[in-house]
């Protein structure tokens, strides 16, 4: 949450900076600001409530000019999205500015201190606490080294605050110069020619330089345009890697389409390729997910599976929990990170614990990771982003591949993580009593999945029509059964987050258990409900549906035309077996949030309160 820009260079510092927050805007876009400076010594800072077109507007009005600067786009925690709150921060001397990302949960009793010493606030944020905190360890410090005592100043006022942070940090007295730290919240360095940058994230430097060092907890760096250091923040040696980023500036754009959301649902039949593509192995009708690090006797030897994850990547953890106890009969749970993480679970010694996230950065599924590596399990990731902190913190694992999902509303790493969850399955399964006959059948499926995409894909008009019938439904229920329950959960939570209507997602034969209670010809339910070994059973809810006048949206296999007696609509997929389902009857529902919510006129790829990457508890 939040987003984070530094530059320092020999360009203009404002236009990258700005470059750089639309990139990351969709980590929070309750308000955005710069600080540039212009090596004499002035520091000029610009910052604005709202989306980044406010700032925009503003450094037209009032434009500021220098090499050097920070930037941030904000998710409020502490005060409300205002002007003042908005990054970066400046100290009590107002020569030193800050953006930070994190909490500082510390910050009351800090700031209380700071005030009997006549500090005054202008925010109500924690993060203004930090920087008067860095500006009064600075001004008290001695030496003619300015670089080393701002360096200092940072270290010496992070030993002092508890919470998390990724900051960023200039001041007047050094110009051309950025100190960043991290703990928590993802900093990266981006290292180009004659210029440096500092990000949350490698999307908002892919642009300019496709070699970074994604720091670690606790690093400390400080750049100037041709050098860089990286540090622990107390001072000792920390170890770096320089790495390749593993995607282009294009694919991080909307390019032809209108939202990124809607981009990333028409990548899925290549991102489902990328998910399976050399993990297939057809002489042992199995599947090689090498990264996991695992040797078969200690496969063999797995005797439970916990899967954690937070939002949609809980759900694909739920299709994760039917594929793996379908396939392999291995006893698995789901359990939600940020509960996970509290609760006292007991895992015995053959449990295989799975974290699985498309950012690699959710604070709960980090925590959930380090909670069941502190308890001495192996902990393997289900990871998108390269790089990222579960990525490199977890035991092994499988990335994702899916190239930058930037939309808010997960789509493509939804059928991905199911891709890759399906390719476990498989592996243990083929470990135990699964069949060849069977796991080729399996392998036949999955490279068949892209281009039964592509059919879906097909229907997105028919799928508006649809969207637009039901435009003023004030709630909708999703219903679904076994493999498809937890497609049905995202289906409800796609619809909530992007076009603000009340959506909640059962296991069909729940509706009698109370949720019937919510039908009305006002609620539309959407029955996912392909031709599989639950279908009749479906059909009997859907009747009690209709018999109330709900109006009724079927997702069903194509050819079973039998619905369009009782459905209002019906939609169809490509017939695929029974647990590779949810990658397929997802897509519609992605579809359908998507055109519901452009046609209520609701922002799809920024929708309210929200922001992509969890980074904050
Ligand atoms: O990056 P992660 O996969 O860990 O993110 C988990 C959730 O925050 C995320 O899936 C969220 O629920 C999405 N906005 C849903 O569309």
């Amino acid at each position: 949450m939040c987003g984070i820009i530094g530059y320092v260079g020999k360009s203009s510092a404002a236009p990258i900076l700005v470059d750089g927050l639309r990139r990351l805007e969709y980590r929070g876009y309750d308000s955005s600001g710069l600080a540039v400076m212009n090596g004499s010594s002035s520091l000029a800072t610009r910052k604005k409530s709202g989306r980044l077109v406010n700032l925009k507007t503003l450094l037209t009005e009032s434009p500021v000019a220098g090499n050097c600067g920070i930037s941030h786009t904000r998710w409020a925690t502490h005060g409300e999205p205002s002007d003042a709150n908005a990054h970066p921060h400046l100290d009590q001397s107002a020569k030193l500015a800050l953006v930070h990302n994190g909490v500082i949960e510390n910050y009351q009793t800090l700031k209380n201190l700071l005030e009997k010493e006549g500090h005054e606030f202008v925010s109500q944020t924690d993060s203004e606490v930090l920087a008067h905190l860095i500006g009064r360890a600075y001004d008290n410090s001695e030496g003619t080294d300015l670089k080393m005592r701002l360096v200092s100043a940072v270290r010496d006022a992070l030993k002092q605050v508890s919470g998390t942070y990724g900051i960023a940090v200039m001041h007047a007295d050094v110009p051309g110069f950025i100190v960043g730290a991290r703990l928590g919240s993802p900093l990266v360095v981006g290292l180009g020619k004659g210029e440096n940058f500092l990000a949350s994230d490698v999307s908002a430097i892919v642009s300019h330089t496709t070699n970074a060092i994604y720091l670690q907890d606790r690093d400390l760096v400080y750049l100037t345009a041709d050098e860089f250091t990286v540090e622990n923040v107390d001072g000792a040696e920390s170890a770096y890697e320089v790495s390749q980023v593993d995607f282009t500036p294009e694919q991080a754009e909307k390019g032809k389409y209108p939202h990124f959301m809607l981009k990333e649902i028409f990548e899925q039949p290549t991102s489902i390729q990328n998910a399976f593509r050399g993990r297939l192995v057809d002489d042992q009708a199995s599947a090689l997910l090498g990264g996991l690090g695992l040797t078969p006797r200690q496969l063999r030897d797995v005797e439970r599976i916990v899967l954690c994850g937070c939002g949609t990547a809980s759900h694909a953890a739920m299709v994760g929990e039917y594929m793996i106890e379908h396939l392999a009969r291995i006893p698995t749970e789901v359990e939600i990170a940020s509960e996970f993480r509290y609760r006292n679970s007991p895992l015995d010694k053959n449990t295989l614990v799975f974290v699985i996230s498309q950012s690699g950065e959710t604070i709960d599924t980090l925590a959930a990771m380090r909670e069941g590596q502190r308890k001495g399990h192996r902990v393997l990731g289900i990871v998108n982003s390269v790089g990222s902190t579960i990525a490199r913190e977890s035991d092994g694992g499988s990335y994702l591949h899916s190239g930058p999902e930037i939309g808010v509303a997960a789509t493509k790493s939804f059928t991905s993580q199911v891709t890759v969850l399906a390719l476990l399955a498989l592996l243990l399964g083929r470990m135990r009593h699964l069949s060849v006959d069977y796991g080729q059948r399996l392998l036949r499926e999955i490279r068949e999945l892209p281009a039964k995409v592509e059919k879906i894909l097909e229907q997105t008009d028919a799928i508006r029509e649809i969207a637009l019938k039901y435009i003023d439904a004030p709630g909708m229920l999703f219903l679904g059964r076994q493999f498809n329950y937890p497609t049905a959960l995202e289906g409800a939570l796609k619809m909530k987050e992007i076009s603000y209507i009340f959506a909640s997602g059962h296991a069909a034969a729940e509706l009698k258990h109370g949720v019937i209670a919510l039908v009305s010809p006002e609620v539309p339910s959407v029955f996912i409900m392909p031709r599989d070994s639950v279908y009749e059973k479906n059909v009997s809810t859907l009747e009690e549906v209709k018999a109330r006048k709900g109006p009724v949206i079927a997702i069903t296999t194509e050819g079973n035309t039998d619905l369009e007696r009782i459905a209002d609509d019906v939609i169809y997929i490509p017939e695929v077996t029974e647990c590779l389902n949810p990658i397929l009857s997802v897509i519609p529902l992605q579809l359908l949030s998507y055109h519901f919510s452009v046609a209520r006129g609701c922002d799809v790829d920024k929708p309210r309160n929200l922001a992509k990457s969890v980074t904050v508890e």
